[in-house]
């Protein structure tokens, strides 16, 4: 044994286990000091030893322990059985047994006779877990290199693992409220009149929008940070309309700069040595959508200072947010290989090629697209030293994005911005958010994404959604539905398709589907009050606000139900996932739980269920919320996108069996005063008084806020599912 293992406890919960001398990845926000470790020979769970100048990591599993979380990666929030590549790496398709996602969050729960125990592998390159793939009662990490940090995270509680791991990465950055709108996007909405149509189409409709994207299309040749002026040859009286109707405009951003001689940002790159180099020390050359690019080194400090100030040519201009995207980074081909198969071509035989021959000859094609030896085959720069860039691959997306948070922070300090990404890592969460990347207009991939975004959220990552109506192929009007009405919880809620497709804004379908998609819209942005409220807690607190039943219920069965999910304590949501189902069975656990069937923000059914399994009526139309007894939710009347949010009057439904309180949170939204102690809270609660419940408020503002809620109209629902409404005035 050459390694060496030495620990060090940080807190009650967390510990740090270093194996040899790891890379500073930057994932973490609390990187012990060399000299604070000891020797052990202990790590907790796996038995270790090197193999092979890897590290191998292995334990028993016992017939009912369970594996939560890994982010993004396909399959169940509990991860048992899977074989996992925590490599990012375009995910494409999101096909059941894929092992690789754009993100990679190497954070899980490992649950063993009600023990939990939280890992992070702080390590910036490649691991394969077997999580009972091989062996159903073991499993296996192989690090490929001996060096890294493990921390380990004990609580009581899953909550408990999560904010640790919080602590750890570091907490959320601070999404504006117009990010919680709904938000259009398309590849590619490729010129302005097109853009203007498309919010023509949400106005004209009455359809709720907050953002449009600008796919790939709107620059000139694909050169990032250039705008194709023909199509859009008036882009900042593009973003100024926009704004006036309250839509933000948000551009794509890719890492590959074309090579082309005179282009600005590549002639800067090529002069300042900004680029990642080849073995030779030349810039590396691969190919993305611009044909051929060099790619930024995002690990040297004054490289992210230069991209995240070429930024500026769109934030003058009055731009908000951002799409960073392909950074994993993808890479379509590079030249020599490109140059081999041409000579492969040219030196083909064509007689052999009509049985055998074409068959290898198409295989070697798709092996050729995309491959991974493109990451050994350059060099980026960390604290002065060269490395390879698998070595450090996980870290690429993340630090774009970090390039463009901090360069934003610096030139306006006090705002609010949305940064998206496609590839990110754990701590990524502090710079912006990400999607869940190429998914499919499956209904396969509408249960899919609730396990990525549910995951993403126990590792921190709690700004995420999937592209509603799926990315690639095309889905029938039911499938958007379905999935707008489960968009609706999840803090990105991104309608986006791929290139060629069919429409698939919600405007553009026939009237009747138009008016459901319109309802379960403005039921997101009726909900405001309390998914924004929820959401500012979790980044408070660490712990997740969308999580799965088993965080709140003992009960055997909530541990794999992934269908059903609690948005914050009090609401649970059951969506519809299968095409032509009417009905669905949901599982209530615990006490009895009020069923709100929301045709529109305003106009529902309630029923009271006693606990147990129940086969419950949700119409295509209807959006089903459970309420837990003796807690509330809060609505407000929707608007047409948040810049004209104003929740004077909140719209509370409690279900009282005893008592309950709430506390509301209330922010600027735009600014980060919230974060220097400017906001408003009410707590709001219920109690039975002789039978019936009656509610109560408290209003707390803190700082300057002045709270813009005026009036609270309490519709309590006592132990019977009897119904008393009071009007409190503030
Ligand atoms: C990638 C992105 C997708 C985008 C497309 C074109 O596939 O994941 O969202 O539309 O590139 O830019």
């Amino acid at each position: 044994m050459t390694n060496t293992l030495r620990k060090v406890q940080l807190s009650d919960n967390i510990c740090v286990y270093r194996f040899g001398n790891p890379l500073v990845t930057g994932c973490s926000i609390m990187v012990p000091g060399e000299t604070s470790f000891v020797r052990t020979e202990i790590l907790p769970v796996f038995d270790w030893k090197e193999d092979n100048e890897n590290l191998l990591l292995s334990a028993e599993l016992g017939d009912d322990d369970a594996l939560f979380g890994f982010g993004q990666h396909v399959g169940g929030i509990n991860k048992r059985g899977r074989r996992l590549d925590l490599f990012c790496g375009q995910s494409l398709p999101h096909n059941p047994t894929n092992r690789r996602s754009n993100g990679n969050y190497p954070f899980f729960i490992y649950r063993a006779n009600d023990k939990l125990t939280g890992f992070f592998f702080d390590f910036p390159s490649h691991i394969a877990a077997d999580l009972g793939f091989e062996e159903s009662d073991r499993m296996e990490f192989r690090v490929a290199h001996p060096d890294i940090d493990i921390y380990v995270y004990e609580g009581d509680h899953y909550n408990d693992i999560c904010r640790s791991h919080v602590e750890i990465t570091g907490r959320t950055f601070l999404p504006p409220l117009w990010a919680f709108g709904f938000h259009q996007c398309r590849y590619s909405y490729e010129t302005e009149a097109e853009v203007r149509n498309v919010a023509e189409g949400f106005r004209s409709s009455g359809i709720p929008v907050d953002a449009i994207y600008m796919d790939i299309d709107y620059m000139d040749h694909y050169k990032v940070f250039s705008v194709n002026t023909e199509r859009f040859p008036d882009l900042k009286g593009l973003i100024s309309d926009m704004k006036a109707d309250g839509v933000e405009l948000v551009p794509i951003i890719d890492p590959g700069v074309k090579v082309e001689a005179g282009y600005e940002v590549y002639e800067e790159g090529i002069k300042e040595n900004y680029f990642c180099t080849d073995a030779e020390g030349d810039p590396f050359t691969g190919a993305v959508w611009p044909g051929l690019t060099h790619f930024p080194d995002f690990l040297k400090p004054e490289v992210r200072k230069w991209w995240g100030d070429l930024y500026k040519v769109f934030t003058d201009q009055g731009i908000r947010g951002f799409w960073n995207d392909m950074n994993e980074p993808e890479i379509f081909y590079r030249p020599e290989e490109l140059d081999a198969l041409k000579e492969k071509v040219a030196e083909m035989d064509y007689t052999a090629f009509e049985d055998r021959g074409a068959i290898d000859f198409l295989e070697s094609l798709s092996a050729w697209w995309q491959k991974d030896s493109y990451y050994d085959a350059f060099f980026q720069s960390l604290n002065g030293e060269k490395v390879l860039h698998r070595r450090v691959h996980n870290l690429y997306g993340m630090m774009m994005t970090r390039s463009v948070c901090e360069a934003f922070k610096d030139r306006h300090p006090h705002e609010r911005f949305l940064l998206l990404s496609r590839a990110s890592t754990a701590g990524s969460q502090r710079y912006g958010g990400v999607w869940t990347g190429d998914n499919h207009s499956w209904w396969e991939h509408l249960r899919l994404n609730i396990q990525m975004v549910i995951s993403l959220g126990m590792a921190g990552q709690l700004y995420c959604g999937a592209d509603i109506g799926g990315h690639c192929d095309e889905p029938d009007p039911e499938l958007v539905i379905r999935w707008t009405q489960l968009g609706i919880f999840f803090p990105l809620f991104r309608n986006h398709t791929v290139k060629n497709s069919r429409a698939q804004e919600p405007y553009a379908f026939a009237e009747s589907n138009r008016d459901i998609l319109r309802n379960a819209i403005r039921l997101r942005y009726a909900l405001l009050p309390y998914l924004y409220t929820e959401f500012m807690n979790s980044r408070k607190s660490g712990a997740p606000f969308l999580t799965p039943l088993f965080f709140h219920f003992k009960e055997a069965c909530c541990d794999s139900l992934e269908d059903q999910f609690m948005v914050g304590n009090g609401l649970m949501a059951a969506p519809m996932l299968s095409p032509g189902s009417r009905h669905r069975q949901v599982y209530l656990p615990d006490g009895p739980w009020l069923h709100l069937a929301m045709r529109e923000w305003n106009d529902f059914d309630v029923t009271l269920y006693p606990p147990g399994a129940h086969m419950v009526q949700n119409p295509l139309d209807t959006i089903s919320l459970f309420l837990r007894e003796n807690h509330l939710v809060l609505l407000t009347e929707p608007v047409k996108s948040t810049a004209e949010y104003n929740p004077q009057a909140l719209h509370v439904i409690a279900f009282v069996t005893s008592k309950c309180a709430y506390r509301y949170y209330e922010d600027d939204g735009l600014s980060n005063n919230c974060d220097r102690g400017q906001y408003g809270e009410i707590i709001i609660s219920a109690a039975l008084e002789d039978g019936k419940p009656v509610g109560q408020v408290n209003i707390q503002e803190h700082g300057d806020y002045s709270l813009k809620v005026e009036k609270i109209v309490l519709e309590l629902y006592g132990p019977a599912g009897d119904r008393v409404t009071q009007t409190i005035s503030l």
